[in-house]
C-alpha cells in the first residue's frame, strides 16, 4: 500500500510523496477513508484540510477547509511574542485557527491571550484550539471589548498580505482552497496591516509591540506605515523560517 500511495502521490506532484504517503496511512482510520484522502490529496486539497491538522510551533493544531493553514514561517511570530510577552496580555487579531495563540498559549501557559478574526469559520475553528481564551468576531479592533485598550503588552496579526495581483501566481493549494479574505491584502498586501497599525496605539500598554509577517519586499513600507503610526519598528528576518516580521514598539 505504502509504495503505491507513493508512486500515486508523486504522479499527481506532490514532492513530499514519501511523507505524505506515511502521514495519510498513519492517520486514515480504515481503508476506505485512506483511499478517499489520496483522492483529495491527489485532486490538490491541503494535507492539513484532509487530516485535520497542520503541525505548528512544536504542537498540533486543529484546522478545517475554510481556514487559513498555518504556515512554518509564522511561528517567528510566536518565538518574538514570547520574547516580550512576560506576565502581559496577548491579542493575536486575524487568528485564522488560532495557531499563533494556541502556540503561545502552550509555551507559556499561564498567559492571558484573547484572539480575534472576521470570518467566523475562522472564529469556530480558534474557539477549538483556544478552549481556555476567548474568541471574538471582529474585523480588526471593531468587536474587541474596550476594557483592554491601553492593556495589550503583545498584538500580534498575520494579515493577509498577498497583493492582489499576486493572488492568481499563488500555488493552487493556497489559490483554491484557502478563502480570498485569508491571503489578499489589497492593491500592495498592506491594508489590513495598515488598519491594524494605526489603531495599535489605543490598545497596545505604554512600551507594548506590534508584531506582523510581510515580505522581504514589503518590509520597508511596513516599517513606514509602523512609524507614521507612532511605533518604533524592526525589522527582523529569520533565515532558517524564511520568514520576515516587523515589530512595532509603543
Ligand atoms: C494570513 S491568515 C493568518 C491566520 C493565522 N493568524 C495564522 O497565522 O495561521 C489572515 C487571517 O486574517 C483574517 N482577516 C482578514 N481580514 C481581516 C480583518 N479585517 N479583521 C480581522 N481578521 C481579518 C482572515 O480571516 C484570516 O484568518
Amino acid at each position: 500500500m505504502t509504495s503505491r500511495t507513493v508512486a500515486v502521490l508523486r504522479a499527481a506532484g506532490c514532492v513530499f510523496a514519501e511523507d505524505e504517503a506515511a502521514l495519510l496511512i498513519g492517520e486514515a482510520p480504515d481503508e476506505s477513508t485512506l483511499a478517499d484522502w489520496i483522492a483529495r490529496r491527489v485532486a490538490g486539497e491541503p494535507l492539513e484540510y484532509i487530516v485535520g491538522w497542520a503541525q505548528f510551533h512544536g504542537g498540533r493544531v486543529l484546522v478545517e477547509p475554510g481556514v487559513f493553514v498555518p504556515r512554518r514561517r509564522t511561528e517567528a511570530m510566536v518565538d518574538a511574542a514570547l520574547d516580550r510577552l512576560g506576565s502581559g496580555v496577548l491579542l493575536d487579531l486575524c487568528c485564522g485557527s488560532g495557531a499563533v495563540a494556541a502556540a503561545v498559549m502552550r509555551s507559556a501557559p499561564g498567559s492571558t491571550v484573547y484572539a480575534s478574526d472576521i470570518d467566523p469559520v475562522a472564529v469556530a475553528c480558534a474557539r477549538r484550539n483556544l478552549p481556555c481564551c476567548t474568541v471574538f468576531e471582529s474585523d480588526t479592533f471593531a468587536a474587541v471589548p474596550t476594557h483592554l485598550r491601553h492593556g495589550i503588552a503583545v498584538l500580534t496579526a498575520n494579515t493577509p498580505y498577498v497583493p492582489s495581483s499576486a493572488i492568481e501566481t499563488m500555488p493552487p493549494e493556497a489559490r483554491d482552497h484557502e478563502p480570498r479574505v485569508t491571503l489578499d491584502g489589497g492593491p500592495d498586501g498592506l491594508d489590513v496591516q495598515r488598519r491594524v497599525a494605526a489603531q495599535a496605539r489605543d490598545w497596545l500598554a505604554p512600551g507594548g509591540s506590534l508584531i506582523v509577517e510581510a515580505s522581504a519586499a514589503q518590509a520597508d513600507t511596513v516599517r513606514q506605515i509602523f512609524a507614521a503610526a507612532g511605533l518604533e519598528p524592526t525589522v527582523v528576518h529569520d533565515e532558517d523560517r524564511d520568514a520576515t516580521i516587523v515589530i512595532g514598539r509603543a
